[in-house]
């Protein structure tokens, strides 16, 4: 009997009941994270009359709920307030700047204050008596006019702040300037926009740093050291792209040209290439880290959501920061949640022989925190892929060649939410090939067996992972929390998140195993798993 309460997660930020999507306003501010997010407190669908529901924390791990913090009360915002930003002015005073859908049914902009700045649970918000700030501008669909980012200040002391929509050329940031941060002008062209994508949603825009993992703010100033990124929604996924940004002439550029098309380099730089959308990052300035926040949808039923009562779950928040390659970003699981580790299971250089699975941890394996890494000492009998029809697609060749499908080095790595008998479990795994006369690792998610339910979307998730792999090693982070699976391939270089619902591997039933479907062995140079215990979120 299928019961919809074993796919609650454990540990990752929902709220009590009801439907979630965009993470909003994420800040760290007088020693408290402060989470805002798209709620319909009414039910478990989308309704566009949208709540900015609260949370803090003390950790990103352990969350209190609070009263909403914006909920639609005003013409200017009275058919939903939508996603948005938080920035901060001067002497730490942060402002939510919004979407309101007003009561023409049109996108606009609105400013929101707190009421007290001594508390520290920001629990009440006062709303602008001049809202809305921004209208759409002539010639923009007044439907897609919505997202603003956090501002930041240029050299000049001028705000700015990026807004998606849509303009006859395509997808775009549009941007703004002021001075006091409430009359807004609109720049004769966008930051940045991409000629072959529909409407931008939640656009991203930060800096960050050219060498290590610490994140920085606008406010460290402009050019030196830096790289800027870029990042929009659109297609069900969050594509970025890194560049350079010139204040002075409200550009940003590309590294690699214009949109997020890279032709021919390869299919566009992704935060994750599984279930990750309308994602926000900020400075944490406590850690100087930069953290991103990313909400995963159902791939259930909407009448499986109405039935389990709730829909949505935010990623374990990520620290994010520039590869020494400088080509892309590296997105990591903050070190916090390793507070819910429990249970060490560790194993180091194990033989994984041709097609052989292995179990790890012993029973029981619904809440996980797993690190592989694995050697490949025949990486030379590598297949070839035909490369004939030009670019390789991954998600393709995730699809072609699943779990089951013996190759030679590869297909190996963990199956997770695997029932006794593995007839139910989701692979993730890296599968080593030959193409254009060098090797590539591909990196899948195989949904297919992941649940004996027929209802629910199995499409496998699939990427490159950009490493050498001459140097003969490849690592595997995983995450599996009861419905969500979140990986990171490469030590962060590619991450892929499924949700899944089985219904013989839950709870106690639930084991997890590593296994290698090639004809060549492969050695686990080590492997550590923990349980994970339970969040506290409340
Ligand atoms: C993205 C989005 C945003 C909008 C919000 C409404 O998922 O469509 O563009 O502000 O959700 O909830």
């Amino acid at each position: 009997v299928h019961t919809p309460q074993v796919q609650r997660t454990s540990y990752h930020f929902q709220p009590l009941k009801n439907w979630m999507n965009d993470p909003n306003g994420p800040m760290f501010y007088k020693g408290i994270y402060h989470f805002f997010y798209q709620h319909n407190p009414n039910g478990a669908v989308f309704n566009s009359k949208m709540v900015w529901a609260h949370s803090i924390s003390y950790d990103l791990i352990n969350w209190v709920h609070l009263n909403h913090a914006l909920e639609p009360t005003d013409p200017f915002d009275i058919n939903g307030c939508w996603s948005g930003s938080v920035s901060f002015l001067p002497e730490n005073k942060p402002r939510i700047l919004y979407t309101g859908i007003d009561s023409s049914s049109q996108q606009v902009q609105n400013l929101a204050i707190p009421a007290n700045y001594s508390d520290p649970f920001l629990e009440k918000w006062r709303k602008f008596s001049q809202n809305p700030i921004i209208a759409p501008p002539d010639g923009l669909e007044r439907n897609r006019f919505r997202d603003p980012t956090t501002a930041w200040q240029g050299p000049d002391g001028e705000w700015r702040v990026a807004i998606g929509g849509q303009t006859s050329y395509g997808g775009a940031a549009m941007l703004y300037r002021s001075e006091d941060f409430v009359r807004w002008h609109q720049f004769r062209f966008p930051l940045y926009s991409s000629q072959d994508s529909g409407t931008w949603e939640c656009p991203d825009f930060y800096p960050v740093m050219l060498n290590g993992t610490n994140g920085i703010g606008f406010s460290s100033g402009f050019g030196v050291g830096v790289k800027y990124v870029m990042k929009a929604s659109f297609n069900s996924s969050d594509h970025y792209t890194l560049g350079s940004y010139v204040p002075e002439k409200e550009k940003f550029t590309s590294d690699y040209g214009p949109g997020f098309d890279f032709k021919g380099i390869n299919l566009g730089l992704r935060y994750d290439y599984g279930k990750f959308y309308a994602s926000k990052t900020f400075y944490d300035s406590s850690q100087k880290r930069r953290i991103l926040w990313g909400w995963v949808n159902e791939s259930d039923s909407r009448q499986d959501d109405i039935n389990k009562g709730w829909s949505g779950l935010q990623a374990i928040p990520r620290k994010i920061w520039l590869s020494k390659t400088g080509r892309q970003l590296i997105q990591w699981p903050v070190k916090e949640i390793k507070m819910l580790r429990r249970n060490h299971f560790s194993l180091h250089h194990k033989e994984l022989r041709g097609r052989s699975t292995m179990e790890v941890l012993g029973g029981s394996a619904s809440q996980v925190d797993v690190e592989v890494s694995f050697e490949l000492p025949y990486l030379e009998e590598a297949e070839s892929v035909d490369t004939r029809w030009g670019v390789l697609d991954p998600q393709v060749l995730c699809s072609k060649r699943d779990a089951s499908v013996n190759g030679r080095v590869g297909p190996f790595g963990l199956l997770v939410l695997a029932s006794n008998d593995l007839s139910e479990h989701t692979a993730i795994y890296f599968h080593i090939l030959k193409a254009h006369n060098r090797y590539v690792v591909l990196m899948c998610s195989d949904q297919s067996r992941s649940s004996f339910r027929k209802e629910v979307d199995k499409t496998a998730h699939g990427a490159f992972v950009d490493i050498d792999p001459c140097y003969k090693k490849i690592s595997l982070r995983t995450l599996v929390d009861h419905s969500i699976v979140e990986s990171f391939g490469g030590k962060g270089k590619t991450c892929i998140t499924s949700r899944v619902y089985p219904t013989l591997a839950v709870n106690n039933n639930a084991r997890l195993y590593a296994f290698n479907n090639g004809t060549q062995t492969v050695v686990i140079s080590s492997l550590k798993a923990w349980n994970m215990s339970n969040a506290e979120i409340k």
